[in-house]
């Protein structure tokens, strides 16, 4: 299995740091429990977060951006195993007390459908107080979209809705650019 994402993470840590803002919600959160970081890339998340306490497992198609993850989980001997997999045939979203979705979702015409019927399937797959977080990129209607389908999904409570803006630094170029983000959190 192998996608466009193995060519682009030839680049070290190709999309920065991980969002201050997550980053300070998940060191406040006193649970730190399983995560699974899906789509986790070359584990910019993954490994901050197996930093912070959480038992992390990360999947993603890209072969790569996964051994570049597990060599660096190897080096710090962290809690974090990743797994080369689709995220749309992953099934074992119940056994993991939060899911993380940073920059997965995009909710193109093309890609709309199958993206909320992940959104669906982890919703009814994970336990009564496991968590869901998502990040997404603020432009168009993306959050709308989100949040339609959060309300529809009748369990799901929504925690966080943090709007911020991330700084993106191109070590090589100098090239800064800034992203509105929304940060989404919701519990079953
Ligand atoms: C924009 S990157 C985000 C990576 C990471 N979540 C982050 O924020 O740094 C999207 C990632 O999703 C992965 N991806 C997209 N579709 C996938 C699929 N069907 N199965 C597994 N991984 C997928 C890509 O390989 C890529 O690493």
């Amino acid at each position: 299995m192998s996608n466009s994402y193995d060519k682009h993470y030839q680049t070290e840590n190709l999309f920065g740091d991980p969002y201050p803002e997550l980053i300070q919600f998940m060191a406040e959160n006193p649970d730190k429990g399983t995560l699974l970081d899906v789509g986790c890339g070359q584990g910019r998340d993954a490994i901050e977060l197996a930093r912070l306490g959480y038992t992390v497992t990360g999947i993603d198609r890209s072969k790569v951006g996964i051994e570049q993850m597990n060599q660096i989980s190897k080096a710090e001997k962290l809690n974090l195993h990743g797994l080369v997999a689709d995220i749309y045939a992953f099934n074992r979203f119940h056994e993991f007390d939060i899911i993380l979705l940073d920059s997965i979702f995009h909710f193109t015409e093309k890609d709309q459908e199958k993206e909320l019927g992940l959104l669906r399937k982890i919703g009814s797959q994970i336990n009564s107080g496991s968590m869901i977080i998502v990040c997404i990129q603020d432009t168009g209607n993306k959050v709308l979209i989100l949040n339609q389908a959060i309300d529809k999904a009748r369990k799901l409570k929504r925690l966080k809705d943090l709007a911020f803006s991330y700084t993106f630094c191109d070590d090589e170029t100098g090239h800064k650019s800034v992203t509105n983000y929304r940060l989404v959190i919701v519990v079953k």
